[in-house]
């Protein structure tokens, strides 16, 4: 049964013909209220794709920034411009630029937790579920800049055996997961599969069967034939492993993986974004056009798993 507030919504998304986007780290109730819930990926190909005239964005601001770029004739609306996130923040498009005029030559690769700004620095942008292929794409007499998080770099850089320069950025909740806390759940559940996102860092990777992106997770967990699985991840996306399995049992690595910028998002929120026309992101035509170039490319690579 829906309730007042739920109703609300959906009577104020008819009126303004928006879709609503929602990242698996959401509240439970974001995201079962949400068209779409998904990863960085699938969120930005369906911010890309839909035909509704607003994308309400339960996420981050990079994200609705994202949006705002593949779909620039769109109101894009972030109920909460307080929802930003820490490692995005940690490279600036000056300190970009600093670091390619240390490297000219070299292609410079970000992740797409970045600010608009430094994806118009960039020849290339990808998440957590292509990153791999994308740069094992790229010529191999290049050398290769990864901005901002030195984990997911790592990752890459052990995955393709490329030379990469990394940035010292970091995701502050994953890296509150470390390699004793996985050990202790698995002692509990021998019999389960770790599943550990790559923003967790190197020092998991021993006790974890499978690194995947929150979108890939979802599938892995889905399509396996093991019944019990430990999510090394934000704790948001154990609603819909849960809800999507409900014969199989999820448990988390670390109960201190706490996005505290993703649960920022409330259905009360969401009701006053729809109500209010709030907050509108833009990004200015200039960044839009140079940024637009990476996120396309971003678009093209298909991740394999
Ligand atoms: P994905 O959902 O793309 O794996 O990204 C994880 C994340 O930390 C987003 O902020
Ligand atoms: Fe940023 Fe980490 Fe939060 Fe994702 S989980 S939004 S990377 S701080």
């Amino acid at each position: 049964m829906s309730s007042h507030i739920e109703e609300k919504i959906e009577r104020l998304k008819q009126f303004r013909n928006a879709v609503i986007l929602a990242h698996n780290y959401q509240i439970p109730e974001v995201q079962d209220i949400a068209d779409f819930v998904g990863d960085s990926l699938g969120l930005s190909v369906q911010a890309a794709a839909t035909q509704a005239d607003t994308i309400v964005f339960c996420g981050v601001l990079f994200m609705a920034e994202t949006a705002a770029i593949l779909s620039p004739q769109k109101n894009v609306l972030l109920p909460d411009l307080e929802a930003g996130c820490p490692m995005a923040d940690m490279i600036t498009a000056a300190q970009l630029r600093e670091l390619k005029a240390k490297h000219p030559g070299a292609l410079t690769v970000c992740y797409v937790n970045t600010p608009a700004e430094v994806k118009a620095e960039c020849d290339y942008c990808c998440t957590s579920s292509n990153a791999v292929e994308l740069v094992n794409r790229l010529p191999e007499d290049k050398e290769i800049i990864f901005v901002p998080d030195k984990h997911l770099g790592q990752y890459v850089a052990d995955q393709t055996g490329r030379d990469m320069i990394l940035w010292p950025g970091y995701c502050p909740t994953h890296v509150r997961i470390t390699e004793d806390d996985i050990r202790k759940v698995k002692q509990e559940h021998p019999d389960a599969l770790v599943l550990a996102h790559p923003e967790c860092g190197r020092a998991v990777y021993d006790v974890t069967d499978e690194m995947l992106s929150t979108g890939q997770m979802i599938k892995f967990a889905k399509q396996s034939s093991n019944s019990k699985f430990i999510i090394a991840t934000e704790l948001g996306i154990l609603h819909t492993l849960k809800k999507q399995n409900p014969d199989k049992e999820f448990f988390a690595a670390s109960e201190a993986a706490v996005c505290p910028n993703m649960k920022k998002i409330t259905l009360e929120k969401v009701a006053w974004s729809l109500e209010d026309n709030q907050f509108q992101v833009k990004v200015n035509e200039e960044i839009t056009s140079r940024a637009r170039k990476a996120l396309d490319r971003m678009l093209e690579v298909l991740p394999a798993k």
